[in-house]
């Protein structure tokens, strides 16, 4: 029997923060055991804003590593540089012609990310969703686990494959493309700012304190958290709209120790912020220190991550290529001879 399969990616723009792993790569590690699944990084996301050539390529091999460091197993899934398939450039441009210009004007992350670019906003990042999208339906995914704010991006890949594809050119029968569903886990799926518990934690945010990343020595993970936004109220607890600081700072203490939601709200109710900021820097050093060991050592091995990366690309390869061409076909193209 084929096991469900799963695709996922992030871009490597910066370094990877506790949203990227919380949010989304933690996921995939579980789903790993009973999907198959495919993890890209998807560095031609990452160019659709002004980029630093120079960076590139060893932005994308940091990430690939740490998607093994976070403990994607290359045994049981194919970890891939995005690039390197040609297909999701193609299959990008059978989708474009075929999608609503204003679906994409509408998209939230559009409108934000436009805005901070100010006049130099590339045609890439408008059509950043459709070069998602043909990520997504190259594999066939049954299931794209990923952080809230992708949810969006996720809809416009249903509706493309739903409206614009299989309604156009396939049957109810003969569907040409799998419409995928999301998977967004309610613990960690949004983790905020450091230092404003009202906006997520960002690889773009200018001030590097609002976010934690993978790779951060634990002397400056307890800076960052003993600078970390609280409020004046003693005792810690979940869910006042008031206290949002307090909520995602709780939130990372219940996963990252370990603990559980109730235990942890159980733990902190009394506890002031003299007290609770020293657990959460322990929590937090103590859960990344085994996946920063694990890079160094991944790192120290440039063979060993070309064979991972190779392997992946391979197998992403076949996949892609076998759907491109039904996609191709689809829309009336002749097969490649
Ligand atoms: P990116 O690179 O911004 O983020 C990668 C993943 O991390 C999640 N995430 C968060 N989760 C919780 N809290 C946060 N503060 C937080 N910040 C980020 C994101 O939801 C995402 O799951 N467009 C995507 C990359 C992409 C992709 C794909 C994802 C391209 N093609 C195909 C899935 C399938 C992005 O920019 O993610």
């Amino acid at each position: 029997m084929t096991r469900p399969r799963v695709l996922s990616g992030v871009q490597p723009t910066g370094a990877l923060h506790l949203g990227n792993w919380l949010g989304a790569i933690r996921n995939w590690v579980e789903l790993q055991n009973s999907h198959d699944t495919f993890v890209c990084v998807v560095d031609l996301h990452a160019i659709t804003v002004p980029h630093d050539p120079a960076k590139l390529a060893g932005d994308s091999r940091t990430t690939a590593a740490l998607y093994l460091a976070c403990g994607m197993d290359p045994d049981r899934c194919s970890v891939f540089i995005q690039s390197e398939v040609s297909a999701h450039s193609e299959l990008c441009w059978l989708l474009n012609c075929v999608t609503p210009l204003n679906w994409l004007e509408r998209m939230i992350q559009f409108k934000e990310k436009s805005v901070k670019q100010g006049d130099n906003v590339s045609v890439g990042l408008l059509d950043y969703p459709v070069l998602m999208a043909a990520d997504i339906l190259l594999y066939d995914a049954d299931l794209v686990p990923v952080g809230e704010d992708q949810k969006q991006h996720l809809e416009l890949a249903r509706d493309i494959a739903q409206q614009r594809i299989n309604a156009r050119f396939g049957s109810e029968e003969r569907p040409v493309l799998k419409v995928p569903e999301p998977l967004i886990l309610k613990e960690g799926a949004r983790v905020m700012s450091l230092t404003d518990g009202r906006s997520k934690m960002s690889k773009s945010d200018p001030n590097e304190g609002s976010r934690i990343t993978l790779l951060d020595p634990p002397e400056v993970i307890n800076k960052k958290i003993k600078r970390a936004k609280t409020d004046p109220q003693r005792g810690l607890e979940f869910g006042n709209p008031d206290r949002p600081e307090t909520d995602n700072l709780l939130g990372l203490y219940a996963i990252l120790s370990g603990c559980g939601r109730d235990a942890a709200a159980e733990q902190c109710a009394e506890m002031g912020w003299g007290q609770f900021k020293p657990l959460l820097a322990e929590a937090t050093v103590a859960a990344l220190e085994p996946i920063q060991q694990r890079h160094r050592e991944l790192m120290a091995d440039p063979a060993e991550l070309d064979r991972v990366l190779s392997s992946g690309r391979e197998r992403a390869e076949t996949v892609a290529q076998n759907t491109l061409e039904r996609v191709r076909s689809a829309m009336g193209f002749a097969p490649r001879a």
